[in-house]
């Protein structure tokens, strides 16, 4: 049962209610900036964190959302500050924005601790945005509401739909190959991206705002709803007054992510062939929540739900039918027997009672348990000598001869000798080949850029070749497919095994019964390890010297140390006047 709190009992008010020195100051200072007493004194005051920047296309609808998440505070008695923080673009931000995800986690608790919030309306959606948002909120742990940024219109070209991501990838592989020209690929570069909003297919932005809904951080549907579409508008407004009412009765982020809001979100997951970034990221999440969760739970996870979304790249539609279809809770109602319905979300009703009331209207788009996309086949978790701690595959999405297949490594040390020698017409490749990319990782990289989707030969290619056995110690985009095996644990860079093979060995994977090997024995692999010396450290100083120290591996979520749940003593509350 909920009681409501007292407006004495508010953080808010140690600054402003006060009759002393300090509250003076912070009275007279809101008075500076032309807001009456009547607008402020008396009422709960709500941070508006916006990830907007003029170069985040994904995010560039978000100052005029922070105006209308202001009106809904307003009308719902609050005092809406907006506070901006680290806009991650996808597409802009290198080496990868993966690693800053960290940073903004910490930007985001810290923006909350310092200054006078009662409660927090977070604005985001771009792939790293939406973990690294949750992450400090829950850290921070005063009551939270998630507005997604949207999933951008379809894109267009002579009459059919294109995918962010997925069908870029699809068509430079076909422009490599000669069969598509200059002509045509700039036309495709004018029509993909026809509107500000997250990439619109089943990518890591999608499946993460998706994933934030299903914990329970959102209003229903609202990760669903495209960017420029106007219900989007509306939803803004809705959180803002939505958020009025979590403070008054102090729902916090420890009081919605059980174990079950997690269950639910692995389940969603799979039945929407999600990305696989967001295995990482869940866990990450899980883990500053004190909730236990491993890539064993994600494994048998996988291994139990069907693929229902059917949206690229593991299906033919984008985000735009999946919202016309329902959105998110006629998916959840859809997997109902799958789910665990108790669990909380911020709207107040559980996920059990909103998909109770959700609907289906195209059941193409989201399929039933009786018919769906494909089997539990969206991710596999394998083990073995050259992966001890974990790798991930979504065999889904490769070529079938490549679920069980065995041939010799040729391996790259980093990226940029992968770039030099990739497309060398005197590269001895052949389809069979294991490609093999390292120091890619959490340390190696750093920040575990999105590099597993390494490029097929070029000479391949031109023989129609449009799959390979790829391994590194990287992350792929969540719009990437074909057989990559990623995020091996531990990473090269630490002297994981992946760091000890070498071009001519053999390596074998086979996917039904989870296993990644190299055929070297202990002895072989004891002595190699002897003779190996760590890399040379990309980052001498600043934020990257940081995390290329305190980053966890892949299969522990990549946060921080330090930022960890269990790390230390809680940093003590109230902040000191
Ligand atoms: Fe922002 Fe894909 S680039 S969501």
């Amino acid at each position: 049962m909920s009681t409501r709190k007292r407006l004495e009992e508010l953080r808010s008010q140690r600054w402003f209610a006060a009759n002393d020195l300090r509250s003076f100051g912070h009275r007279s200072r809101a008075l500076q900036m032309g807001y009456g007493r009547e607008e402020f004194l008396g009422k709960p005051v709500v941070a508006i964190i916006n990830t907007w920047s003029d170069i985040n296309p994904c995010h560039v609808h978000l100052r005029d959302r922070t105006e209308a998440v202001k009106r809904g505070v307003w009308q719902a008695g609050g005092f809406p500050i907006e506070l901006p923080a680290l806009s991650l673009a996808e597409t802009y931000v290198k080496p990868t924005t993966m690693l800053y995800r960290n940073f903004l986690a910490m930007e985001v608790e810290e923006l909350l601790r310092s200054h006078p919030v009662d409660g927090v309306v977070l604005l985001g959606g771009c792939d790293k945005t939406t973990p690294g948002l949750l992450m400090g909120a829950i850290s921070m742990n005063l009551p939270a509401i998630f507005l997604p940024a949207g999933p951008m219109l379809r894109g267009n070209y002579r009459g059919s739909y294109l995918g962010s991501g997925t069908d870029v990838w699809k068509y430079w592989a076909d422009r490599q190959a000669g069969e598509i020209t200059e002509g045509q690929w700039q036309e495709m570069e004018e029509g993909i991206a026809r509107s500000f909003g997250t990439c619109m297919t089943m990518g890591t932005a999608s499946t993460m705002t998706a994933l934030a809904e299903t914990l329970g951080f959102c209003l229903p549907g609202a990760s669903s709803i495209p960017a420029a579409d106007s219900n989007h508008t509306r939803m803004a407004a809705a959180c803002g007054r939505q958020i009025l009412r979590m403070i008054w009765e102090d729902v916090k982020p420890s009081d919605i992510l059980s174990r079950a809001a997690f269950e639910n979100a692995m389940t969603v997951l799979f039945a929407m062939a999600g990305s696989t970034n967001a295995m990482i990221h869940l866990i990450a999440l899980a883990r500053r929540s004190g909730v236990p969760l491993t890539l064993r739970d994600l494994d048998e996870t996988a291994a139990r739900v069907p693929v229902l979304v059917n949206c690229r790249p593991a299906g033919a539609y984008l985000m735009e039918d999946f919202y016309y279809a329902g959105g998110l809770p006629a998916l959840w109602s859809e997997l109902r027997e799958l789910l665990r319905g108790e669990a909380r979300t911020v709207a107040g009703p559980s996920i059990g009672e909103i998909a109770a009331g959700a609907q289906v209207c195209n059941a193409d788009v989201i399929r039933s348990l009786d018919n769906p996309v494909s089997g539990a086949d969206g991710l596999a978790v394998l083990y073995g000598n050259l992966a001890p701690d974990g790798c991930v595959m979504k065999p889904a999405a490769a070529d079938p001869r490549l679920r069980r297949h065995t041939g010799p490594a040729l391996v790259f040390d980093d990226y940029q000798h992968m770039k030099d020698e990739i497309d060398r017409e005197d590269l001895e490749v052949t389809p069979d080949h294991v490609l093999v990319l390292r120091n890619v990782g959490p340390l190696g990289g750093p920040g575990m850029p999105e590099w597993g989707m390494l490029p097929i030969p070029k000479k391949l290619l031109k023989r129609g070749v449009r799959d390979m056995l790829r391994i590194s110690d990287a992350r792929m985009s969540g719009t990437s497919y074909g057989a990559c095996i990623l995020h091996v644990a531990p990473e090269a860079f630490v002297g994981g095994p992946l760091a000890l093979v070498r071009t001519g060995d053999i390596i074998s994977v086979d996917v039904e019964a989870r296993t990644l090997s190299v055929d070297l024995t202990e002895a072989e692999l004891e002595r190699r390890r002897a003779e190996w010396t760590s890399p040379k450290k990309r980052y001498q100083r600043g934020y990257g010297w940081l995390a290329a120290r305190h980053m966890l591996q892949a299969d522990q979520g990549c946060d921080f140390d330090f930022l960890e749940t269990a790390f230390g003593d809680p940093v003590d509350e109230p902040a000191i006047f």
